[in-house]
């Protein structure tokens, strides 16, 4: 059976040149994989074709075998209630309150429900990442770690099965940080596909199943983490290039 997110000989360019190139990979189906590399690497570039919100030039990201540039769009519907995408910096509607940003995605994927069911739904998610102020003001009014957690929230919504997070613990305190891995390692239990990027290396040897290593624009190695680990090149990579 195909797995869950495959990118096939995928390229990206931008006005300045080759961002990703030729990149091939499978992200495993209920696995979680880490996207590590350095910075301006390509990692949240791949991260975002993998989530179909960049259109690659050249090559097919196939969402269950099928290519997400051909799907219908009841198909299109059901992927985006599925992924959920926590952006790296955090990507908060500026002109809308938190609780507009986070009504949004319920009344797309859930339009029959009630006021009081989003308005519970909302105060369970906030709960969850620890986010108990004001829903009422913009995210202007809020710290950049704030923002963090108004965005994972976002993204924990619609009970995701796959799940796209971006550097979705910097700039938190390690007591948020620590509640927010929680709460993937639960997702990670119950199935959910995860693909993260971190450089966390804390982070990557806890949650990940795969390691990603994306270098100037190409795939360097997608293999399990113990094996990626396990070579004293990417090991010391690891530690020195991408966790300091
Ligand atoms: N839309 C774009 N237009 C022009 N250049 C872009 C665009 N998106 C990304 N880039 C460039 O592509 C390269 C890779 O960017 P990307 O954000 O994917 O890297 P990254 O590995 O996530 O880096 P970081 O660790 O700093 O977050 C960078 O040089 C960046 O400036
Ligand atoms: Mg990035």
């Amino acid at each position: 059976m195909a797995e869950i997110i495959e990118l096939k000989n995928v390229s990206f360019s931008a006005q300045e040149g080759i961002i990703i190139d030729d990149v091939s990979i499978e992200f495993k189906t209920s696995k979680t994989t880490a996207i590590v590399g350095p910075s301006g690497g390509g990692k949240s570039t791949v991260l975002k074709l993998s989530a179909g919100l960049l259109v690659p030039d050249q090559g097919e990201i196939l969402y269950k075998g099928k290519n997400i540039a051909f799907m219908n769009p009841a198909e299109n519907l059901e992927f985006r209630r599925e992924g959920a995408f926590v952006f790296q910096d955090s990507a908060l509607w500026a002109n809308q309150s938190l609780f507009q940003i986070l009504e949004l995605p319920l009344k797309i994927h859930y339009p029959e429900m009630s006021d009081k069911q989003r308005g519970e739904r909302i105060k369970s998610v906030t709960e969850l990442v620890g986010y108990r102020k004001n829903l009422n003001i913009r995210p202007a009014g809020l710290s950049m770690g704030e923002q963090k957690l108004i965005a994972f929230a976002r993204a924990m919504l619609c009970g995701p099965s796959l799940l796209f997070l971006d550097e979705w613990t910097e700039s938190l305190d390690e007591t948020a940080a620590d509640r927010l891995i929680d709460i993937v390692r639960r997702k990670k239990k119950e199935g959910t596909t995860i693909l993260f990027v971190s450089h966390d290396l804390r982070i990557i040897m806890d949650l990940a199943d795969y390691v990603a290593v994306i270098i100037d624009g190409k795939l360097s190695v997608n293999e399990p983490k113990d094996q990626v680990m396990s070579d004293p090149q990417f090991k010391e990579f690891l530690k020195i290039g991408i966790a300091s």
